[in-house]
This record gives C-alpha cells, sequence and structure tokens, in this order.
C-alpha cells in the first residue's frame, strides 16, 4: 500500500503528472472521474506566490473532488520556497510537491527546478526548510540527474529522504536530455530496490499506455505510476490502464462519441475557468490526444488551431463527430 504521509493510496497509484498550462483544474478533475489517484497541480512559482501574483495563486485553485491533491512549487532560494510553502498551505491542498527537474530555461538560469541538481547542499536546505515549515506531507519530483555524468538520483534521493520528504517522483531522464531519447528506468528500479530507501517511489517516463504501464511496474516494482502526456487529451489512459493493472482487462478505447461529449465537457469547464480567449489558445494542446487514431484528423486540426471563436470549434468538432 502506497503511502503519502497519512494519506493511504493502494496499490501502485496512479499519478497525474503535473503539467503547465496543461493540467489545470478543468483537465484534472477529468483525469480524476477516470480513474487518476493522485493529482499535482501545474508548478507554481514561489515568488510569484509571494509577490501575490494573480497568475500564480489561481494555479493553487482545486475542487474537493480532486482531492488527493498537492501543490507543486518552484524556486531558486530557501526562503522563497520557505514563504511560498506556507502560503501553498494556506489553501489547504493534502501535500506539497518539490519541483526539483524543470529543465526549461527560464527557470533553470535563475538556479530552480532542475538547476538544484546541482547543488545538493541547497535542495537539501529547501526541502529542510519546507519540511519544518509546513504541518502536510511534502514529496519531491526530480530527474536522475544533471546529465549522463551526474546521473546521481540515489545521492538525491536519500539526501531528500533524510530532509523529511515521504515520497519522490522520478523522472527517467537527466536535465540535459530534456525530453528526448528514451526515459531510462533502471536507475529508478534501483533506487526502489535499495535497501536505504524507504520513501514511495513513483517511476515517471514515457508511460504510453496499459501494457507499458504494467511492464514497468512489474519489471522496477515502483510504488507509483506517474503519466504526463499520454494523457493530454487522452484521460481514458488512466481507467485502461487501472483495468489492465487491476483486474488484467484490455479494454478498448473510447468511443468516438465519448472522446467528443468529453472534449466537450472539457472545453466548457475551461471557459468557465479561464475564459475563452485563453482557453481556445490552450486547448490546442489537446486536440491530437482526443481525436488520436482518427483518420484525416490532421486536415480538421490545421483548422481548429486555427479558430478563433468557440461556436466554431464546436461546429467542426459536430462536423468531425458526425461524419464517421
Ligand atoms: C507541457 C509540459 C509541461 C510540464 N510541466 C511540468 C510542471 O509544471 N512540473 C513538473 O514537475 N513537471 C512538468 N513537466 C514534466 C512532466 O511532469 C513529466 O515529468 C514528463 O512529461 C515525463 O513524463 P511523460 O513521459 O509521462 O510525459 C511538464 C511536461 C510537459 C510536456
Amino acid at each position: 500500500m502506497a503511502k503519502i504521509g497519512h494519506i493511504e493510496l493502494g496499490d501502485c497509484p496512479l499519478i497525474m503528472a503535473p503539467m503547465e498550462d496543461v493540467t489545470d483544474m478543468p483537465f484534472r478533475s477529468l483525469c480524476k472521474q477516470f480513474g487518476a489517484d493522485l493529482l499535482i497541480t501545474e508548478f507554481v512559482s514561489s515568488e510569484g506566490l509571494i509577490r501575490e501574483a494573480e497568475k500564480s495563486t489561481n494555479k493553487m485553485k482545486f475542487g474537493e473532488d480532486e482531492r488527493p491533491i498537492g501543490i507543486q512549487i518552484f524556486g531558486d532560494s530557501v526562503e522563497s520556497m520557505r514563504k511560498a510553502a506556507i502560503i501553498a498551505e494556506s489553501v489547504q491542498p493534502d501535500f506539497i510537491d518539490l519541483n526539483f527537474g524543470c529543465p526549461v530555461k527560464k527557470v533553470v538560469v535563475k538556479g530552480g527546478g532542475a538547476a538544484l541538481l546541482n547543488d545538493l547542499p541547497k535542495m537539501t536546505a529547501m526541502t529542510e526548510a519546507v519540511v519544518k515549515a509546513v504541518r502536510v506531507p511534502v514529496t519531491a519530483k526530480t530527474r536522475l540527474g544533471w546529465d549522463d555524468r551526474n546521473r546521481n538520483i540515489m545521492e538525491i534521493t536519500e539526501r531528500l529522504q533524510d530532509a523529511g520528504i515521504v515520497a519522490i517522483s522520478i523522472h527517467g531522464r537527466t536535465r540535459a536530455q530534456l525530453y528526448g531519447g528514451q526515459a531510462d528506468w533502471t536507475l529508478i528500479g534501483k533506487v526502489k530496490a535499495s535497501a536505504k530507501i524507504h520513501i514511495p517511489v513513483f517511476g515517471n517516463g514515457d508511460i504510453t499506455g496499459a501494457v507499458v504501464a504494467k511492464e514497468m511496474r512489474d519489471r522496477y516494482g515502483v510504488d507509483g505510476l506517474m503519466i504526463g502526456r499520454a494523457a493530454v487529451g487522452n484521460p481514458w489512459i488512466f481507467r485502461e490502464c487501472k483495468a489492465w493493472l487491476e483486474r488484467g482487462e484490455l479494454i478498448p478505447p473510447p468511443s468516438l462519441e465519448e472522446r467528443v461529449n468529453v472534449l466537450r465537457i472539457h472545453l466548457e469547464r475551461s471557459v468557465a475557468y479561464k475564459g475563452e480567449r485563453r482557453t481556445l489558445l490552450e486547448m490546442r494542446k489537446f486536440y491530437s490526444g482526443y481525436f488520436r487514431g482518427i483518420p484525416d484528423f490532421k486536415k480538421y486540426r490545421t483548422v481548429l488551431i486555427t479558430l478563433n471563436e468557440m461556436g466554431k470549434v464546436l461546429e467542426l468538432i459536430n462536423e468531425i463527430a458526425g461524419s464517421r
């Protein structure tokens, strides 16, 4: 039974990976509905929270139906992360997750996210400060190391565990790899198998479907599976993984009708949550996922991503659904 503090998550929970501009409240709640056991917000800037920037504060919003949910924070200074954790705790998430893996330049040049992989004393001090400052459990999400010559995830995990985190999510790539190549789970498996590590280890990277999910769990013995890109426009992946992991059942993908219905709900909730303009922009990432495998979808997508009125988007979606 995997646990985060006192939160019981069952055997091999499925975790929705935090993704900026993707895992906002409307999409997270759909993933939850289709079987994600654990949700985490998009990363939230510690400096933004301290400045009370609306964009950062809004990213902490979640619905009661999303529990258990963690707020993920990132930053480059021990003090700002400590303060941000206290602010995040005030909105009563179930846990706080520390981002030690973001490879994006604008974050790394300032010393945040994956840059902390190069400064373990600071990463440790930051973690200790946050753990001390809040009552909710603290987790961390990170990568194998900075680059191929520094794949020090074993040491990182030991130090973070000593600093008080209660679970770790490991993306099987280095910072230098960004999102290229294939995720390497062998080190994730070694961390899990280490006698020194007693916190839950969640594996992440390139889980593309139910069969791969089970293979990773069986081969590397991880306590949970974190799924990111393969869930974009495909919240059903959680349902499919659950059926295969728990009942040995390979269930068919959703029908076109179900996909279109859920896409409509997603659009409606997004407009209510962040307005039509942002929805139209940010939903572009989702269409390919929602219509995966549908022949000729490319030609529709080209049009979908240029439309700037929700009414037109809905019309075209109906047309795609009706033309099958
Ligand atoms: C668009 C996008 C945004 C992301 N934003 C975050 C983030 O805010 N916090 C974080 O810890 N990881 C972030 N990630 C990394 C994912 O959580 C995950 O570790 C990575 O995509 C690998 O998992 P996957 O192969 O299942 O996608 C992001 C990834 C993508 C593609």
